[in-house]
C-alpha cells in the first residue's frame, strides 16, 4: 500500500457508505470526536438582539463594510447579513463586493476564501476558531504526497480546504457546480478529488468518470444516516427529499431514488423549494438551512430527517462576536502572498464555471 493509501476511496466502495461499512480512516473518527466535543455556543440573550443588530447595521455603515453569512449561520446572524448564500454564491459576492471590508459570518476556509478573491479587502471573521473538520481532513504535505503518487493527475479540491491545499490544486469547485466543474476536465485527464468522500462517490456516479477520492468527511453530514431518511420517509410519504451531497447517507439514498429525491447544495435547496408544487420537505443537511428555508418558502413545511446535525463551528458566531468584529476590527485574515496567488488560480476557475 502506497504511503497515502489508506486515504483513498476506490470505486468499489461507491456503493455504499464508505464510513458505515467501516471503512474510513480512525484519525477521521478522532477529528469528528474532536468537532462533537465542542460544544455548541450559546447566542446570548434574545433580548438584546435588536439592539445589537440596529449597532451592527450601524458600524457596518460606518466601516463601509458587506456582512456575509452562511446558511448554516444562527437565524439572528442569518437576518443581520446583507446577504445570505451557500459557499459559491458568497465567493462570487466576496470577489465582487465594493465595500472595503467584508465580515464573513461562517467558517474560516470561507473567510480564506473571500480575502483570496479579494485581497486588497479587510477579510474579518468573527471568531478564529470556527474551522472545519472536513478541510483538517487534508494538509498541504499529505496532498503533494498524494500528487506524487498520480503523476499527471488534475486536482480538483472542494472549497472546504485550506489556502495552502487550495495552492497545490488545479480547480476548487463547491457543492453547487462540482458536478460541473468535473464535466469541464476533458475525460481521458485522471483526477484526484479531495477531501470529502461522499460528494467524491455522488460525482462519480452522476458523471460516469472514474474518480481517485480522498477518505475524508465532515462530522456533521456523515452523522446523517439513512436510518434517518428512511425513517422519515416512511412518516412523511409524501414529501420530497432534498440531501446535501456531503451526507453520508446519499450513496444509500440514491440507491433507492425516485422522482422526489434530489441531492442539492444549500443554495439549491432553497431554489428548489422556491420553485416546487411540494409543500413537505425532507432536508438532509446541517439544521441552520431551515431559517432561510422558512423564510423563502413561507408557505412550505421543512422537516430536518436529524435535528442534532449542527455544526458547532458555524455556532460560533453570535451576534455579539459579529459587533465586536466590525467594532475592533477583529479577526484580520490574511493568507501568504504567493499561497494566495497559486490558490487563486483554483478559485477563479471555480467561480467561472456556472
Ligand atoms: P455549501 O457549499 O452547500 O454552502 O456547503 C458548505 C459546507 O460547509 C457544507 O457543510
Ligand atoms: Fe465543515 Fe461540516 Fe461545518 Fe460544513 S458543516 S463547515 S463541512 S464541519
Amino acid at each position: 500500500m502506497s504511503s497515502t493509501g489508506r486515504h483513498e476511496a476506490d470505486a468499489s466502495v461507491a456503493a455504499t457508505s464508505a464510513a458505515e461499512a467501516g471503512a474510513a480512516e480512525t484519525s477521521a473518527a478522532a477529528r469528528a470526536s474532536t468537532a462533537l466535543a465542542i460544544p455548541v455556543a450559546p447566542p446570548g440573550d434574545p433580548a438584546t438582539f435588536p439592539a445589537l443588530a440596529a449597532e451592527i447595521r450601524e458600524l457596518a455603515r460606518e466601516r463601509n463594510a458587506v456582512i456575509l453569512a452562511h446558511s448554516y449561520q444562527r437565524p439572528e446572524v442569518q437576518d443581520v447579513a446583507d446577504h445570505v448564500g451557500d459557499s459559491l454564491l458568497l465567493s462570487r459576492l466576496a470577489a465582487a463586493a465594493r465595500q472595503s471590508t467584508i465580515v464573513f459570518c461562517g467558517v474560516s476556509f470561507m473567510a480564506e476564501t473571500a480575502k483570496i478573491l479579494s485581497p486588497t479587502k479587510t477579510v474579518l471573521l468573527p471568531d478564529l476558531a470556527a474551522g472545519c473538520s472536513l478541510a483538517d481532513s487534508i494538509d498541504a504535505d499529505q496532498l503533494r504526497a498524494w500528487k506524487a503518487e498520480h503523476p499527471g493527475a488534475v486536482v480538483v479540491s472542494y472549497v472546504n480546504t485550506t489556502a495552502a491545499v487550495k495552492a497545490e490544486s488545479d480547480y476548487c469547485c463547491t457543492s453547487g457546480n462540482a458536478r460541473a466543474v468535473i464535466e469541464s476536465i476533458p475525460r481521458d485527464l485522471p483526477i484526484l478529488f479531495l477531501p470529502d468522500m461522499f460528494l467524491g462517490l455522488w460525482l462519480q456516479r452522476v458523471t460516469g468518470r472514474k474518480l481517485t477520492i480522498w477518505l475524508g468527511e465532515c462530522h456533521v453530514h456523515a452523522g446523517i444516516r439513512a436510518a434517518d431518511v428512511e425513517r422519515w420517509h416512511r412518516d412523511e410519504p409524501g414529501a420530497e427529499l432534498l440531501v446535501h451531497p456531503e451526507c453520508g447517507c446519499t450513496s444509500q439514498v440514491l440507491e433507492a431514488a425516485g422522482d422526489d429525491v434530489h441531492i442539492l447544495s444549500t443554495e439549491g435547496m432553497v431554489t428548489y423549494a422556491e420553485r416546487s408544487k411540494a409543500d413537505t420537505f425532507l432536508i438532509a443537511t446541517e439544521v441552520g438551512i431551515l431559517h432561510r428555508l422558512a423564510l423563502k418558502a413561507p408557505t412550505k413545511r421543512f422537516v430536518p430527517v436529524n435535528r442534532e446535525a449542527i455544526c458547532q463551528y458555524m455556532k460560533l458566531i453570535t451576534l455579539e462576536k459579529v459587533r465586536d468584529s466590525l467594532r475592533d476590527g477583529v479577526h484580520p485574515i490574511e493568507v501568504p502572498v504567493d499561497v494566495a496567488a497559486k490558490a487563486r488560480r483554483a478559485l477563479e476557475r471555480m467561480i467561472s464555471i456556472a
